[in-house]
């Protein structure tokens, strides 16, 4: 069986006490650190910059998979890549030129990952999947954690996983995975998990075995 990444989304950390929350997550066994960037325009919520950002960066070595639900997001690639992104994700909905979205990423020297709302089409990655290390396909409508897993981007997953074939393009979902939803994602193709809610319940002392828990059940 693949390995399959662990990505807690620390969305549902602890906001006052985020430095010692990432290194729990960290130490707990996280794969990643999913950073969900909102700006309250593209999403209906807001969370957290580039400033946030850098200050968590010293407390772990861990991979920083930032999701950015914000609208435009050109003139912000710079600044999350200097705070300590090593891959950068936008949504295909999010503008018109996605491709030059990906060229100024990658411009910065940092990964570059293109994310699909559950309503868009898996066609909408064809003409950019050669050009992206990571295709993200959201499991719920973007903007709140602890949201409930939508079914029906279960066949999206197959058909993004077909359309990737033997590119080295990670396939990760974001939304409403629990031990329950995992297996359903993971048999479609995808090898890298984010999980919010289902990581964090509990407090510190629950983060390893909520990690297991899903791995485990992949
Ligand atoms: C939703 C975010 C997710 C969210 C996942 O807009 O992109 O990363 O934190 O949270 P859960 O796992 O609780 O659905
Ligand atoms: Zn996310």
């Amino acid at each position: 069986t693949r390995p399959i990444r662990i990505a807690p989304s620390i969305l549902s950390a602890d906001f006052a006490r985020l430095g010692e929350e990432v290194r729990a997550v960290d130490a707990a066994g996280a794969d990643w650190i999913h950073c969900d960037v909102m700006d309250g325009h593209f999403v209906p919520n807001i969370t957290f910059g580039p400033d946030v950002l850098k200050a968590i960066r010293p407390h772990t070595q861990k991979f920083f998979d930032v999701h950015l639900m914000i609208a435009p997001v050109d003139p912000y690639v710079e600044a999350f890549a200097k705070a300590g992104a090593d891959l950068i994700s936008f949504h295909v909905e999010a503008g018109p030129h996605p491709h030059r979205t990906i060229q100024a990423i990658k411009a910065q020297g940092k990964q570059a990952g293109l994310v699909l709302n559950p309503g868009t089409p898996a066609g909408a990655v064809e003409a950019l999947i050669a050009d992206v290390d990571l295709i993200l396909l959201m499991t719920v409508n973007p903007g709140f954690g602890g949201q409930s897993f939508i079914r029906s981007v279960v066949e999206k997953v197959s058909q993004v996983k077909a359309l990737i074939g033997d590119r080295p393009v990670t396939l990760e979902i974001d939304g409403g995975v629990t031990p329950e939803t995992a297996p359903l994602v993971v048999k479609a193709g995808a090898d890298t998990l984010v999980a919010g809610s289902a990581v964090f319940k509990g407090g510190p002392s629950a983060y390893a075995g909520n990690i297991d828990a899903i791995r485990k059940a992949a």
